[in-house]
C-alpha cells in the first residue's frame, strides 16, 4: 500500500497528475528513512531536514510532524512490516498540481507520497568494500537541498558504472565533495576528513551519526575541504548513507587505497554504528 495525496492505494494503481510539479519539474523534496527491525531510525533528523529543505525551496508544508509520523507508522502497519524486517521508508513532497509554468504558483497544494520497501542491510559489501571512480561533480550549487531533481546524481552514478566501478566520488575542480548518493570520509593518520556541510553536499543524517560516534570515541574529525591528491593518498575511505551505513571504498579509478583492504578505523566505525542501531 502506498500513501498518495491523502489516499491509500495499492502499489501499481497510483496515478500521477501530468501537471504535478514533482513530475514536470522535479519540484519537491524527499527523504529516505531507515527502518531497522520494524522501527523508524533517526525519524526526528530526517523530518527536520525535510522541513528545512521545503523551506529552502519556498514550499509550505501543510502537515504537522505528528501527522507525518502517523502516515509513516500506518505505512509500516499496512505493509505488515514486523520486528523481523529491515526496510526503507520513502516520503516525498511535490509542490503540487498547477498549469505548467516555471514560476511558483500562488495556490498549489503540496502533494505527499510515501511508500515502504523491504531492504536488507548491505552486510556483504561492508566486508568487501566498493570500487569507485572519480567523476566531475556536475550537479547544481544547492546540494544541501534533498531535491527531487536527481538527474545529476543519476548521471554521475552511471558514469562510474559504465567505467566498471560501483560508485562515483565527486569533485569540483579537484575538491572532493561526496558520492552520488552518500557522504564521503577519508581517514589519514587515524583522523577523519570530510567536506564541510555547506551548499556543496547534503548534510547526511548518517554523516552526523558517524561524526558523533567518532568524536565520542577519541577519533578526531576535520570537516574541511580536501583535494583528489589527498583522497588518493588516504589511509582509508568510506561513504555514509541511510541505505549503505558505513561502507568502505577500497579503490578509486582502479587504484587501490592503501593496501586495498577495509581499514581499521572504518571497521571500528562500522562496529560503533552497529551498536548504535541496536
Ligand atoms: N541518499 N549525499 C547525497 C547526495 C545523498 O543523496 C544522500 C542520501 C546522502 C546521505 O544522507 P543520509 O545519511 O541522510 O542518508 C548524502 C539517499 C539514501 C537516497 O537518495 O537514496
Amino acid at each position: 500500500m502506498l500513501y498518495v495525496d491523502g489516499k491509500w492505494v495499492e502499489s501499481g494503481s497510483a496515478a500521477v497528475d501530468p501537471e504535478d510539479r514533482g513530475y514536470n519539474f522535479g519540484d519537491g523534496v524527499y527523504e529516505v528513512i531507515r527502518v531497522y527491525k520494524g522501527k523508524l531510525y533517526q525519524w526526528d533528523g530526517h523530518i527536520a531536514r525535510l522541513y528545512r529543505c521545503a523551506k529552502e525551496i519556498k514550499l509550505d508544508m501543510t502537515w504537522t510532524e505528528k501527522e507525518l509520523l502517523d502516515i509513516a507508522q500506518q505505512l509500516l502497519e499496512k505493509n505488515k512490516i514486523t520486528s523481523n524486517d529491515d526496510a526503507i521508508l520513502y516520503m516525498q513532497v511535490s509542490r503540487g498540481i498547477s498549469p505548467r509554468a516555471h514560476d511558483i504558483p500562488g495556490s498549489s497544494k503540496p502533494v505527499l507520497m510515501g511508500f515502504v520497501r523491504l531492504k536488507d542491510r548491505p552486510l556483504a559489501d561492508h566486508k568487501k568494500g566498493l570500487s569507485t571512480k572519480l567523476v566531475d561533480d556536475i550537479r547544481w550549487l544547492r546540494c544541501d537541498i534533498k531535491s527531487l531533481s536527481l538527474l545529476g546524481a543519476v548521471l554521475v552514478k552511471q558514469y562510474a558504472k559504465d567505467a566498471g566501478a560501483q560508485d562515483a566520488i565527486l569533485h569540483r575542480d579537484g575538491i572532493v565533495t561526496e558520492c552520488s548518493a552518500a557522504n564521503l570520509f577519508a581517514v589519514k593518520n587515524g583522523a577523519l576528513y570530510t567536506h564541510p556541510a555547506n551548499n556543496m553536499i547534503l548534510r547526511g543524517i548518517t554523516r552526523e551519526i558517524v561524526i558523533e560516534l567518532a568524536k565520542n570515541n577519541g577519533i578526531a574529525v576535520h570537516e574541511e575541504p580536501f583535494d583528489t591528491n589527498f583522497l588518493m593518498q588516504a589511509d582509508e575511505l568510506f561513504l555514509s548513507s541511510t541505505t549503505a551505513e558505513v561502507m568502505p571504498l577500497i579503490s578509486v579509478d582502479g587504484q587501490a587505497i592503501a593496501d586495498g583492504q577495509v581499514g581499521a578505523v572504518t571497521k571500528k566505525l562500522q562496529a560503533l554504528f552497529e551498536q548504535h542501531i541496536e
